[in-house]
């Protein structure tokens, strides 16, 4: 069965301020979607609501198979939500890589294997035993990207996955991107300025003033045939 992502009147507040209220959002499994919008208008929270790990005031989220109904403790294991500022360990990189894997308790042969196949993917064999937290920004999201991918997520939400990131690295995130949706994975990928990697998306979504407008394809089309 398709992975299904369903989101009905999401409100969030802050104290009297209303973030955001989200009538309505229907994702398939396979999309892609950008979000964008400017600093501060709720992308991060309302990704990290999508994915669980923040709760709403009011509406629901689900997602089917394995229907949430709302925010709990049990967040849906193929969802994975990567941090604007990408985390590590204080290990090396080749174990913050097999972190997730050792939690689910696998074959150590297997899990090795795969670890490399991470490594190899994300492009990091060479640093896989120097410590992570001595990474560049471009180096972390792409050991961010190893550590999702490894896990085989079917919806994965990626914040601002190239913010500082020079024209190379994005370019390097953009094929790691590319290769996760080819895989059929749903992806997320928020970010206020369009780039290579949001150019991957088929659909695209803008947060403005608390509501959420998807922009039709044909109205980008006109707006690059004006210029
Ligand atoms: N726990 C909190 N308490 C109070 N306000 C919060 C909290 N978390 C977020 N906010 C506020 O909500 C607003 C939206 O924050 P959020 O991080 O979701 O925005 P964003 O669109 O991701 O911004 P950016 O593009 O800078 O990453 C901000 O004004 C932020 O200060
Ligand atoms: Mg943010």
């Amino acid at each position: 069965m398709g992975l299904e992502l369903k989101v009905r009147n999401l409100v969030k507040r802050f104290g009297t301020r209303e973030l955001f209220h989200i009538e309505q959002l229907q994702v398939q499994e396979g999309q892609s979607l950008h979000l964008k919008g400017e600093n501060g208008v709720g992308k991060t929270t309302l990704m990290k609501i999508m994915a669980g790990l923040e709760k709403p005031c009011s509406g629901d989220v689900s997602i089917t198979p394995s229907h949430r109904r709302w925010w709990s403790d049990r967040l849906h294991p193929e969802v994975i939500y990567l941090h604007q500022t990408p985390y590590v360990f204080m290990s090396k990189v080749v174990d913050n890589v097999a972190y997730g894997l050792k939690l689910r308790k696998g074959n150590r042969h297997d899990i090795n294997s795969k670890v490399q196949q991470a490594l190899e993917w994300a492009r990091l064999e060479h640093l896989a035993e120097q410590p992570a937290y001595s990474l560049s920004g471009g180096e972390r999201q792409r050991l961010a990207l190893a550590r999702a991918w490894i896990l085989a997520p079917r919806l994965l939400f990626l914040d601002e996955p190239t913010a500082n990131l020079d024209r190379h690295s994005v370019s390097t995130v953009a094929e790691l991107v590319r290769q996760l949706l080819e895989q059929g994975t749903t992806i997320m990928v928020s970010s206020h300025q369009s780039n290579s990697v949001t150019e991957l998306c088929s659909r695209h979504l803008h947060l403005e003033h608390g509501t959420l407008h998807e922009i039709e394809p044909l109205i980008e089309v006109k707006r690059y045939a004006q210029h």
